[in-house]
């Protein structure tokens, strides 16, 4: 059987660092959503990519102006849900602890550990939010992964698939024991927004999968100062997941 992205609906993109903006992007409505949490990071932008119905929304905000642990995660994937968005595909600039990653390179992780504290996680925090304990095995879907890497080999593009994400809290990076500590645990990449992004989707029954882009060694790992890999690496990556994410709008056997 043919399998288009027609059958993800109008899927839903978080963009991340280096992915704020995305120009092949035909925006028909930039939609305010309001939620019983507040503001989304930004007014949805709702278009087509590749002629397919999608809806963007930059996580840190127009302009990149917020920081991970003040994103409002609870109105970004309410409104998306809102919009009809059942399909999500959240990118995220991560740091490598594994050799198959280095920077500039993409992964679909399949599973994450959350070390991030004090974030609004969870919609079942009022008397007339049902009480969720939602499955949480598998943090990623396994369908909607899968179809990531099939669209990723489509389109040539390298991708890691396996790693496990552990979530920081940031903003500051990590100590280089704190990444042999997250390294032991078995993490072998580290971001700090996938949760409780990854966690609400669950809760509100979307698929979601994360496109990883390594941007720089994790702290300890790499020569010479970080913050000039990631500038190098989101250069070199960007282009990477675009081409995926368009893949995943081209017909697969
Ligand atoms: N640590 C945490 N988050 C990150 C990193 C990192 O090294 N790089 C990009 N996001």
């Amino acid at each position: 059987m043919t399998k288009s992205a027609n059958d993800l609906g109008r899927l839903g993109l978080i963009g991340g660092t280096g992915l704020n903006a995305w120009s092949e992007l035909v925006v028909e409505e930039q939609r305010e959503v309001p939620t019983p949490y507040g503001a989304a990071s930004a007014p949805l932008q709702i278009g087509t990519l590749a002629g397919q119905p999608v809806c963007f929304l930059p996580r840190h905000g127009l302009g990149h102006k917020i920081p991970p642990h003040c994103i409002n995660y609870r109105a970004n994937l309410w409104a998306l849900h809102s919009a009809g968005v059942q399909n999500l595909i959240a990118v995220a600039a991560v740091g490598s602890m594994d050799k198959a990653l280095p920077p500039g390179a993409i992964a679909a992780p399949d599973d994450l550990i959350d070390y991030s504290w004090g974030r609004e996680h969870t919609y079942s925090s009022s008397p007339d939010q049902p009480l969720l304990h939602v499955e949480f095995t598998a943090p990623f879907c396994p369908t909607l992964r899968a179809r990531l890497l099939e669209a990723a080999g489509r389109a040539q593009v390298p991708i890691l698939d396996q790693g496990v994400l552990g979530v920081t809290q940031g903003p500051r990076l990590e100590s280089a024991a704190e990444i042999r500590r997250l390294t032991r645990d078995g993490c072998s990449m580290v971001g700090m927004t996938t949760m409780p992004e990854a966690g609400l989707a669950r809760e509100l029954q979307m698929n979601y999968a994360c496109l990883a882009l390594s941007v720089n060694w994790a702290a300890g790992l790499g020569e010479g100062e970080i913050h000039a890999q990631i500038e190098e690496s989101i250069a070199a990556g960007v282009s990477k997941i675009q081409a995926t994410v368009l893949a995943l709008f081209s017909a697969a056997g």
